[in-house]
């Protein structure tokens, strides 16, 4: 049996601002040394879709790093640390599953459904404010999108969107790893836990008197039912602004980013809502987002080779499709393929994303209303990529287009 300090592994700048720019180059020549196995300053990378799909379902062998993040950023003892280990994502066995169960029907895709015709009325409402200006950094734009849906769907004023995407903004910045900015960071939690807090508690107050049946009467009502505690109905309001935020809003800047280059299909989805979808899947597929990691909590062998306990592992999983898996000619980006949905980028196993089929609707939605008002969109300015660990996407996109 080998172990991977046996194999001769490349070592992947991931992160690096060279590989946010173009990871290709790195990870075709990582797969040149091994098929599946990578190394880099953060832990092995698995660099192959069927590896990603099958290893990142070993939830019962894996941990998510959540005390890992606390000790780096020094933040033990607050509210933030207690979030970062009791958080869904930081969740396993019967906790996560009674936590999960709890608003999985809000998520599921008929319940997703019924917020179509809101999410179309907020997406018109900001394009109403920004379409008029006939140029902008997309990143800018894109990074109002999902609290503004956000917004929409749990019936808040658009007064408080600004404050919500600041909060958002400095939890991003936790990824960064930077110590130095964790008052900041944490003081952004706790004005978005007390705004949160103060949801719920309206909630309470209009009890049964006027159901919205949305995310959040699940929520008071896991609550009510004593399925779910306060603090983990908070924990969930937060993990789902915060969930949604960077995810959406980058996974925007990828859509645009390809249709800057590709007119024909930008038109196309002004018109064809089907298409849309297809957009939405392949970009998906070629360029996602996400990013997972997990710590082996206990050893085991894959394909051969032994993965000692301690290792920490990541799966690059917005990206391992355009280099493998069942696509013909992978690293084309083709929204006519049938089969981009094999993707990875929503994760596997037990934390498989809760919020896909919402990110899937919200991105279509979207596309197909700015494609009618932001016509015969170009390049106004440098494209400059974020850093690839986290969240991946144009951290700028600057824009002109013609208004309508
Ligand atoms: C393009 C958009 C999105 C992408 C690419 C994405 C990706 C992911 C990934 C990869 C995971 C699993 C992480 C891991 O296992 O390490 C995840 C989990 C999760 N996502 Fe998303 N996400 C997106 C949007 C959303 C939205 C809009 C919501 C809700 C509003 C959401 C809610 C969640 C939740 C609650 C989990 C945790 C599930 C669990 O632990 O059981 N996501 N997401």
């Amino acid at each position: 049996m080998q172990r991977p300090t046996d194999l001769h592994l490349l070592d992947l700048p991931i992160g690096e601002q060279i590989f946010a720019d173009n990871p290709d180059p790195y990870m075709v020549e990582a797969r040149k040394h091994h098929p599946w196995l990578a190394n880099s300053t953060f832990g092995l990378v698995l660099t192959e879709r069927d590896a990603v799909d099958e290893v990142l379902r070993l939830d019962e062998k894996l941990k998510t790093p959540a005390s890992h993040i606390v000790e780096i950023m020094g933040g033990e003892g607050t509210n933030w640390a207690r979030f970062q280990h009791e958080c869904l994502i930081a969740r396993d066995g019967d906790i996560h599953d009674r936590i999960r169960k709890a608003v999985a029907q809000a998520f599921r895709p008929a319940a997703v459904m019924q917020y179509k015709q809101r999410i179309q009325l907020v997406i018109g409402q900001l394009l109403d404010e920004w379409a008029p200006k006939g140029e902008f950094d997309f990143e800018e734009f894109a990074s109002r999108f999902p609290v503004a849906v956000m917004f929409g769907l749990l019936g808040i004023p658009r007064d408080r969107i600004e404050d919500v995407k600041y909060w958002l903004e400095m939890l991003g910045q936790s990824f960064c790893l930077n110590k130095d900015l964790f008052p900041e960071i944490n003081s952004a939690f706790n004005g978005l836990w007390d705004f949160a807090d103060s949801l719920i508690e309206s909630r309470f107050k209009a009890g049964n008197s006027e159901p919205k049946n949305d995310i959040l009467d699940t929520l008071v009502s896991a609550e009510t039912e004593g399925v779910l505690s306060r603090n983990e109905v908070l924990d969930l309001v937060l993990f789902m602004f915060a969930g949604g935020y960077d995810t959406s809003k980058n996974q925007l800047g990828h859509i645009m980013n390809f249709m800057l280059d590709r007119p024909e299909m930008w038109q196309r989805c002004a018109e064809d809502r089907d298409f849309c979808d297809r957009v939405v899947d392949e970009t998906l597929r070629h360029s996602g987002v996400a990013t997972s990691y997990r710590n082996v909590d206990t050893e085991f062998i894959y394909r051969g080779v032994t993965i000692p306990k301690d290792t920490m592992l990541i799966f690059p999983l917005g990206i391992v499709c355009r280099y493998s898996g069942p696509f013909d000619d992978p690293s084309e980006f083709n929204p006519e393929r049938e089969n981009a949905k094999r993707h990875t980028v929503f994760g596997r196993g037990m934390h498989l994303c809760l919020g896909q089929f919402l990110a899937r609707l919200q991105m279509a939605e979207g596309i197909n209303l700015m494609a009618q008002r932001l016509q015969n969109p170009t390049r106004n300015g440098d494209l400059v990529w974020r850093l690839f660990p986290g969240v991946w996407g144009p951290l700028h996109l600057p824009i002109k287009f013609d208004a309508k």
